[in-house]
């Protein structure tokens, strides 16, 4: 018998394009040099211990097993209860309301259920980076329209002009990562009158909803009648909990999207983790975390843009999220020129302090001399980075 050489068959990648992500190469280098990590978006402090403690109840009283494929029943009604108080929006928990492991889940499984090959999806860049790979993997086309750089505002006519009648659906993205740019009652207004002569379908990335500075109101997809009637919304708790490794998030969308998007759910997650969303449900019951959280980040915004203000980084503004974008373009090194991308090596490398080019949110490199810092982290850690920043 001829010896059997095991060997694994050669693949044609679905997304050739797609490598390590910058966040895990800025993490990775950050840890490996010591720096301290303003670069990917999480927090470096605990969650509310009474939610912990609410997991461990729920796993206690016997919560251990699958939930309803939609979810818990009191995450989606606690979910309803909040999208009407917010955003005067009335969704039923039973048929609009779905728990997702994340945000991430739920914008693939979106896509995924509305988009057919060959359909197209404009994104708006800079944008989050599983946008595009998710467009593709379901054979759709990325049709990337930019923002308006410096400001990070959405252009209403690049944005028209991007609409053919292939166009399947659109994400947005406010509070905007990486740019901290929210998009304000007009926006939502003029994009509300460009969507409704078509049948473009709204993707809404909502995970910053609660971060929203100076006295500012989120703009939510909800409080839009004709964006809500074709969105899908999506919200995270890990963005607003402190509790980004939980990875739960929900969408809210009418009912016949919800039913597409239930038909891939089922057979992508089926259900997500029972424990954490009955804890998450009891702790939506006290609205003040989620309403206090814009004044908790723009204390700690106000708090690293005081620091910045006497280094030659050029800030540009931040309205919400916990990101803070700066120029690197005036500094006195000659580091300034390199790319973005070299430059976080050496800030990372030289300076200590780790952050993420700009140019990695685009599909083409765009390089505009601008990195993120997230400064979602202990007042000790950011003046320890702010420390360190003083030198440039
Ligand atoms: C704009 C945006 N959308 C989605 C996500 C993913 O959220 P989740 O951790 O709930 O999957 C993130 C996380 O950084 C994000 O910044």
């Amino acid at each position: 018998m001829a010896t059997l050489i095991p060997s694994t068959p050669a693949l044609t990648s679905r997304l050739p394009n797609v490598g390590t992500t910058i966040f895990t190469v800025m993490s990775t280098l950050a840890t490996e040099v010591g720096a301290v990590n303003l670069g990917q978006g999480f927090p470096d402090f605990n969650c509310d211990p009474a939610l912990v403690d609410a997991v461990t109840h729920a796993m206690q009283a016997g919560h251990n097993q699958y939930p309803p494929m939609p979810g818990v029943p009191a995450l989606r009604q606690a979910m309803a209860a909040k999208m009407q108080a917010l955003y005067g929006l009335r969704s039923d928990a039973a048929t609009e309301i779905t728990v997702t492991a994340g945000a991430t889940q739920a914008i693939l499984t979106a896509i995924l259920a509305v988009v057919h090959p060959g359909d197209e999806v404009i994104v708006l860049e800079p944008c989050y980076d599983s946008y595009v790979p998710n467009i593709e993997l379901a054979g759709g086309v990325a049709v990337r329209v930019p923002l308006t750089p410096g400001s990070f505002r959405p252009d209403f006519d690049l944005i028209r002009a991007a609409l053919t009648p292939r166009t399947r659906a659109l994400i947005i993205n406010s509070p905007h990562n990486p740019s901290g740019q929210v998009w304000s009652d007009a926006d939502m207004l003029q994009l509300q009158e460009l969507l409704a002569p078509t049948d473009v379908l709204l993707i809404s990335d909502e995970v910053y909803e609660h971060m929203v500075f100076d006295g500012q109101q989120h703009q939510s997809a909800a409080r839009f009648p004709g964006l809500a009637a074709r969105a899908f919304i999506i919200s995270s708790f890990g963005k607003t909990y402190h509790v980004t490794g939980w990875k739960v998030g929900t969408v809210v969308a009418p009912v016949p999207l919800t039913a597409e998007f239930r038909k891939v759910h089922q057979f992508n997650v089926f259900t997500v983790n029972t424990p954490m969303q009955h804890a998450l449900a009891a702790h939506m019951a006290d609205p003040a975390p989620y309403l206090q959280l814009s004044a908790f980040y723009q204390r700690k915004r106000d708090l690293f843009r005081e620091g910045l203000a006497s280094t030659r980084f050029t800030l540009l503004p931040g309205q919400g999220t916990y990101f803070q974008c700066v120029g690197i373009g005036d500094l006195a090194v000659p580091e300034r020129d390199l790319p973005e991308a070299d430059f976080c090596q050496w800030l990372t490398r030289e300076i200590g302090v780790a952050a993420i080019p700009l140019s990695a949110f685009y599909g083409n490199g765009f390089d505009q001399k601008v990195i993120r810092f997230c400064f979602a982290k202990k007042d000790d850690t950011l003046h320890s980075a702010l420390q360190r920043l003083a030198r440039l």
